[in-house]
């Protein structure tokens, strides 16, 4: 199924979805073992991490960049970003080399500069692995947002603050974050985006229906090279 450019495949649930995501990116990584890698942290990828290192990849060779981290928040914070796709995504799958937003630094625009200059010394993303925001973020690119916004601090909107609060069992959402670019993402080579769960089925059909606007990021991914996964739960009546 494809809508104007973007390749939809509807599974079953959400472990269908991860199987066939861990398929993917199984086959990516075959191809370019030396694949650089955005990496979403959120609920929806977890299975598929899962799924991955129960197939014994070989992503040693793999870069994994990091997609968000909140403001101020350090690894030894419980809150922290990295330290979640540490748990779940770099660890198990034995990744050595990694590429991260540094949130603590005293000056986070100079952190943002180095980690696109990282970036670009690598020749860009590969394959972005995205998760839907809510409100149609993408890492935390809050609307309303250009398709041309860099690596940058960002203001979490009160809808972020919201579902991000489910993550943290009652510690307090930091309000500022700070995002690989919309730019950076849209230059990836390749992007899968997995929107799993009733709750993301009216940003989905945003996303996927109304002309590109500032006011669904996820839509700026009309015309680049992304395979969403869908389950029947986010899919709906689409
Ligand atoms: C969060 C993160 C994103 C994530 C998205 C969806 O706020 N900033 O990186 O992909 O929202 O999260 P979930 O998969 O938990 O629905």
């Amino acid at each position: 199924m494809t809508d104007r450019g973007v390749n939809v495949e509807v599974l079953d649930d959400a472990e269908a979805l991860a199987r066939r995501a861990a398929d993917l990116i199984e086959g990516v990584v075959r191809e370019k073992p030396t694949l650089s890698l955005l990496v979403a942290t959120g609920n929806t990828p977890l299975a598929t991490y899962t799924e991955l290192t129960r197939r014994n990849l070989d992503a040693s060779a793999v870069t994994a960049v990091q997609l968000d981290e909140y403001l101020g928040v350090g690894e030894d914070d419980p809150r922290s970003l990295w330290g979640w796709m540490r748990r779940a995504f770099v660890e198990p799958l034995g990744v050595r080399k990694v590429i991260r937003l540094d949130a603590t630094a005293p000056d986070p625009v100079e952190a943002c500069r180095r980690f696109e200059l990282e970036v670009a010394a690598l020749g860009g993303i590969d394959l972005a692995l995205l998760g839907l925001g809510p409100n149609g973020h993408l890492g935390f690119n809050e609307p309303p947002c250009l398709p041309d916004a860099g690596t940058r601090p960002v203001t979490l909107t009160p809808e972020s603050l919201a579902s991000n609060a489910a993550y943290w069992d009652g510690l307090a959402v930091p309000t500022g974050a700070l995002t690989a670019g919309m730019d950076l993402i849209l230059g990836a080579r390749q992007t899968l985006l997995l929107v799993s769960g009733a709750h993301k089925r009216g940003i989905l059909a945003r996303t996927l229906q109304e002309s590109p606007t500032p006011e669904v990021p996820a839509s700026w991914l009309r015309g680049t090279n992304t395979t969403v996964l869908a389950d029947r739960a986010a899919w709906g009546g689409l």
